[in-house]
């Protein structure tokens, strides 16, 4: 054994391997290809099997089940000539077999913890499927909800997708990437890719300096800090230039800045596409351009199966740049245990029916966490409308969500089975075994048919409550799934005011993928949820909110805009020296819409009502090297148990470049019994208050700096203390 804990050396294995390799095998282990039940490519599993034997192909994705794996892994381990096994990647994003809420509602947890945790459950699930890389976590910053894929990672700040990053990176990978239910994580896409104009999917984005590295690189930075093995280029251009092939950020930055060592994987045939951007003339170009910017897999192209040969003999591409990215794809097989073991994934004991419950009873708590109670009007002097009152004699279930299991898992399900997931009818019918619940569609998510609108209403007519159901489906969001206009889709808007003109006491559950722009319903509705795409346990996780049985906890980890027309909107916006005064109109203001957003950032209600009072630091001056503590008083003025999150920002009041209103510097949770209060320490390092000088460089300006605690990102309600910081 040596240190890595693996029985061979990873770097003399590969010396070794690469001193007999062949061309064509060399460039085998840089190729990955589709072969599975996932529908991708052309590529027929027979094909492929071949392709592998003669060390064509060193590389799998989509292919899944411990069986199919460890055929395959035979042919590679025992029928090629090198014997070198293959690297299996598959999208584990939000589950693998166990499916989780999607990452853009798991973020509302804001809890590191469980976001590891959700983490391992997938990689044990994903690993015993014979599964070694996956492709997660993704970190894009997303602030526009046309883009689908802003679905499918952490919202709009970079210090929450930093936290995230390193607790998923933590929780795939695990203590050891050679443990036998560890998967290597790829951070992905890097990056820019949320910033795409228009909100659109694969387009160009163009970045100032400083946004690059204040928001879109923290995240990556954070993910090779925690050791993440794998990183995968977006398919987006940054400033005129392809990502596969940015030698400034993915050589320069990545592998020389950030030392960078692990494998980097193009994403989905992205290195041919750099002939579709106009940066190269043909294949040979496209692969000698991603090969020179550290590219060393290319997923799907046959980019580098065709084009690197003759790259050599052009003298675009070395031998050298091809045995650094061998080395680097050995290196990682040699981490994961795969040259001890190459077929011990796939037949572990983790997935026996009682982890199996266990992972379940963590899907469930994730989603009633990732909740976010939007609005919840008082209906009688003395209750809201949530928690649903008890002793409810009828209740009306309406809308195309409302018994509905294969949209809850979201987009990315991975090898979820569709009928598994809990529909809300079924949680409702569980937790409230005494209610009659009744239930109608009314209309399609999407379709045009207004027929059974009659049929739904007449339900609601004799019920106590309606809860209306409404959203999009699973495949409106996530990749290739952008939306112009994302408000209700179909005709569910004119559902739900036929439902509201009855007067009836009405909350309304959002099933989306992103916020979705719904003014009107917010206004007229009791209550307003955010259910996301929940994942397997869906159902019973809105039923543990709605029936009081779990107090809400979810915040909002993106801005919710009232419309379209307001985006992007975030809360970190550097302030305009004519900041918005209403009546003014020649501040920053819209003519036809207010300023603020619909929700902001960090905002969610729960159940209790809680106070932050006394804020302080235990200084009140510090210099570069120090750790603050902020604190804050957090009362939980009942009337039942709950847990607040607080979140922490500062603003450099005066620095020699704008600074933004807020930036988020951490965030605490407190649990509270009814009645009970405690203080709540937020840690602040002084270094965490530098901001990339004009050299990009991180620089620490002295002077004054608020600090600022909140519930959200609401600048009404926020406590502020000044801070002071010296020079040296
Ligand atoms: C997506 C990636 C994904 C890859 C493999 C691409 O289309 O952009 O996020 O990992 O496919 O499934």
């Amino acid at each position: 054994m040596n240190p890595t804990g693996n029985r061979f050396d990873a770097n003399l294995l590969a010396a070794n391997l690469l001193a007999e390799m062949t061309l064509e095998e060399k460039i085998g282990q840089l190729t990955m290809v589709a072969a599975g039940d996932v529908v991708t490519g052309p590529i027929r599993a027979g094909e492929v099997a071949d392709a592998i034997r003669a060390g064509r192909v060193g590389n799998l994705l989509n292919l899944w089940g411990a069986e199919q794996v460890r055929a395959m892994q035979a042919i590679a381990v025992e029928e090629s000539r090198l014997k070198i096994p293959l690297l299996i990647g598959f999208d584990v994003l939000h589950g693998h077999r166990t499916i989780f809420p999607i990452p853009l509602a798991e973020a509302a947890l804001f809890d590191p913890h469980l976001w590891e945790r959700s983490a391992r459950a997938s990689a044990i699930e994903a690993a015993s499927d014979g599964i070694s890389l996956a492709f997660a976590p993704m970190l894009d910053i997303a602030r526009d909800p046309r883009w689908g894929r802003i679905a499918e990672g952490p919202g709009e700040d970079p210090w929450v997708a930093a936290t995230f990053a390193t607790a998923k990176v933590r929780g795939l990978q695990g203590a050891s990437l050679a443990a036998v239910d560890a998967v290597a994580a790829t951070a992905k896409h890097f990056c820019g890719y949320g910033a795409g104009l228009a909100g659109l999917d694969y387009a160009s984005a163009d970045i100032s300096e400083r946004l690059l590295h204040e928001v879109y690189l923290p995240p990556f930075k954070a993910a090779v800090a925690a050791g993440c093995a794998a990183i995968m280029p977006s398919f987006n251009d940054v400033n005129g230039v392809p990502m596969t092939a940015h030698i400034p950020l993915l050589r320069d930055w990545l592998r020389r800045e950030q030392g960078f060592e692990g494998v980097i994987v193009s994403d989905y045939f992205a290195i041919a596409e750099l002939m579709r951007h106009g940066v190269a003339a043909d294949l040979v170009e496209a692969a000698a351009a991603a090969l020179a910017a550290g590219v060393d897999i290319d997923m799907m192209s046959d980019a580098y199966r065709l084009g690197l040969p003759a790259a050599l003999e052009r003298g675009v591409a070395s031998m050298s740049q091809i045995d650094a990215a061998v080395r680097r794809v050995l290196a990682l097989k040699a981490r994961l245990g795969l040259f001890d073991d190459p077929l011990r994934r796939g037949c572990t004991a983790s997935s026996g029916p009682l982890d199996a419950k266990a992972r379940r009873d963590l899907a469930r708590d994730v989603a009633r966490r990732a909740i976010v109670v939007l609005t919840n009007k008082r209906v009688s002097p003395n209750r809201k409308i949530l928690p649903l009152a008890a002793g409810l004699r009828r209740i009306a279930l309406i809308g195309p969500l409302a018994d509905n299991s294969a949209d809850m898992l979201g987009p990315w399900a991975a090898v979820g089975t569709p009928g598994q997931a809990v529909t809300v009818r079924q949680g409702l019918e569980a937790a409230l075994p005494n209610a009659e619940i009744v239930c109608a569609c009314g209309v399609g998510i999407e379709d045009e048919d207004i027929s059974g609108i009659a049929g739904a209403l007449e339900l609601c007519r004799g019920a106590d409550v309606v809860l209306l159901c409404l959203g999009e489906s699973a495949t409106m969001s996530g990749e290739a799934a952008c939306r112009a206009n994302p408000v209700l889709p179909g005709r569910q808007w004119a559902l739900a005011q036929a439902v509201l003109d009855l007067g009836k006491p009405v909350v309304a559950l959002i099933f989306s993928g992103r916020p979705l722009m719904i003014p009107a319903l917010v206004e007229k509705a009791d209550a307003v949820v955010a259910a996301w795409f929940l994942g397997i346990e869906a159902g019973n996780a809105v039923a543990d909110v709605l029936s009081g049985h779990f107090n809400p906890t979810g915040r909002l980890p993106i801005t919710w805009p009232r419309e379209i027309g307001q985006v992007p909107i975030f809360f970190a916006a550097r302030p305009s020296g004519r900041p918005a005064y209403p009546g003014n109109r020649y501040t920053s203001i819209y003519l036809d819409l207010p300023v603020e957003p619909q929700f902001p950032f960090g905002h969610g209600l729960s159940y209790n009502d809680a106070t932050l009072t006394n804020l302080r630091a235990s200084a009140k001056e510090f210099k570069l090297g120090d750790e603050l503590v902020v604190l804050v008083d957090v009362a939980n003025l009942g009337p039942v148990a709950g847990e607040e999150t607080v979140f922490l920002f500062a603003r450099d009041v005066v620095a020699s470049i704008a600074r933004p209103h807020l930036e988020l510097k951490g965030f605490g949770k407190i649990a509270l019994q009814a009645g009970e209060s405690a203080t709540l320490s937020l840690p602040l390092r002084a270094d965490q208050l530098c901001f990339p000088g004009p050299d990009l460089r991180p620089r620490f300006e002295p002077g004054d700096f608020e600090l600022s605690v909140g519930a959200s990102a609401d600048p009404l309600r926020l406590l502020t203390i000044t801070v002071r910081a010296l020079p040296g």
